[in-house]
């Protein structure tokens, strides 16, 4: 089984001899499931070439930090964000130095401290080199700051010493890394979460439509989290641009009665449902057969409409109602209309989110928000959606395993 399937891994190559194993470096991590965006310092193309790593890597290798044709495909910060990953391979003593020190006048120092992502130095040195002092203080500075390192290895080196500071092999690297991820924590192992995600769409004739301005980021975030959580998913999706998140099922659909529909007959395998969806709360009492016209009337059409189901109180209100968790979408009194919203729709729990701030809520990758529930109240400030997912899921396990709770327990 592929294990580093759908990890982003940056692969930093520097300048060493040990960078010729690059190429199948970047072939074994994509045999384990990783994709693999390549950023090499200058020095590292005297030794491998960028064209035979776009190769194997499938993507444009990045190497410089002002180059504006790479920063419009994907830009620095981007990329820091993309990574999962930071695997430095061969780490020379000059890029530990470097990274040690904080230094952000090359791409990939920079990225180093862009991002969140753990970082994987794979040294590789002459042994004098490796043996010196400060390479030695630099190495337990990073250390101790949480990066990881892999070997090296003691053997023959290509100047013909022999001691510590060959780079291990691609596939000792790929091994090593395999166990250092975190294990996947399986707290919802046998359980299924439905989860509606994304805008409805509801026709006014057959080209136009009322929608909003969901992209379904966060919904699609929280049924990444519950998978990963162990949990089977099955998302419920209204259109968007997204891919799937690995290992969760989707259901298109377009409208809130087909959301309804799709979601009623998951139901009956349900244990918890999060309605994420922004369902447009009417839609037209009569769709138009034919494109409405201008020449048609010289008043503009009056559209009649007509309420939707709420599909997060059926689903709440139903015989055997699984845990059931809705989101808030508000601009004004965030506190006040979300827990009348959980007390109506006899919600377990609430994520109350502001979507009138720039850069928060709709379609963007960060939100901020408060979850409520009948007793509490715990509050997210501004993080990634990724980030938020995890803390929601994270938020509901501790209710929904809280044996304490009869109401709960009654799941
Ligand atoms: O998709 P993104 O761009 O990432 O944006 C995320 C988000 C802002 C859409 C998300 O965080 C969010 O707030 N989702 C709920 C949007 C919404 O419709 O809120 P509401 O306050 O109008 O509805 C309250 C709850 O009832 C929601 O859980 C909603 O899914 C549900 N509902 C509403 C109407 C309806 N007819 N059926 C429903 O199930």
């Amino acid at each position: 089984m592929a294990q580093l399937q759908n990890k982003h891994i940056l692969l930093g190559i520097t300048g060493g001899i040990a960078a010729y194993k690059a190429p199948d470096l970047v072939r074994r991590l994509r045999e384990q499931g990783a994709e693999v965006r390549v950023v090499m310092t200058d020095s590292a193309k005297a030794f491998v070439t960028p064209l035979s790593l776009q190769a194997v890597s499938g993507f444009t290798v990045s190497d410089d930090l002002l180059d504006p044709t790479a920063e419009a495909a994907m830009g620095h910060i981007e990329l820091a964000r993309w990574a999962d990953i930071i695997l430095v391979a061969p780490a020379t003593a000059n890029t530990i130095a470097r990274i040690t020190h904080g230094f952000a006048d090359d791409l990939l120092s920079t990225l180093v401290l862009a991002s969140k992502a753990p970082v994987v130095i794979a040294p590789a040195m002459n042994q004098q080199m490796w043996a010196a002092t400060s390479v030695q203080e630099n190495i337990e500075t990073l250390l101790n700051r949480g990066v990881q390192m892999i070997g090296p290895e003691s053997g023959e080196q290509a100047c013909g010493d022999v001691g510590y500071g060959r780079m291990s092999d691609p596939t000792q690297i790929v091994q090593a890394l395999i166990e250092k991820q975190p294990k996947t924590p399986q707290t919802w192992q046998g359980k299924t979460f439905v989860i509606t995600a994304g805008p409805t769409r509801e026709a006014i004739d057959p080209v136009r439509y009322i929608s909003n301005h969901s992209s379904g980021k966060m919904g699609y975030a929280l049924a990444e989290a519950a998978a990963h959580a162990g949990a089977n998913v099955i998302l419920v999706s209204g259109p968007t641009q997204l891919a799937t998140p690995a290992g969760v099922q989707r259901i298109d659909v377009e409208t809130a009665e087909q959301m309804l529909n799709a979601v009623q007959q998951q139901l009956q395998q349900c244990d918890v449902f999060i309605g994420c969806a922004a369902v447009s709360d009417y839609r037209i009492a009569e769709i138009a057969s034919q494109k409405i016209k201008k020449e048609q009337s010289d008043q503009p059409p009056q559209l009649k409409l007509v309420q939707n189901p709420d599909i997060l109180q059926q689903v709440a209100s139903s015989e055997k109602p699984p845990f059931t968790v809705g989101f808030a979408a508000e601009t004004e009194n965030l506190k006040a209309n979300a827990l009348r919203k959980l007390e109506r729709k006899q919600l377990k729990m609430i994520v109350a989110n502001d979507v009138s701030q720039t850069g928060l809520g709709f379609n963007s990758d960060s939100n901020n928000a408060i979850i409520f529930s009948q007793d509490s109240e715990q509050s997210l400030p501004t993080m990634s959606k990724h980030d938020m997912a995890i803390a929601i899921i994270d938020a509901i396990a501790k209710r929904y395993f809280d044996n304490t709770n009869p109401e709960i327990r009654a799941n």
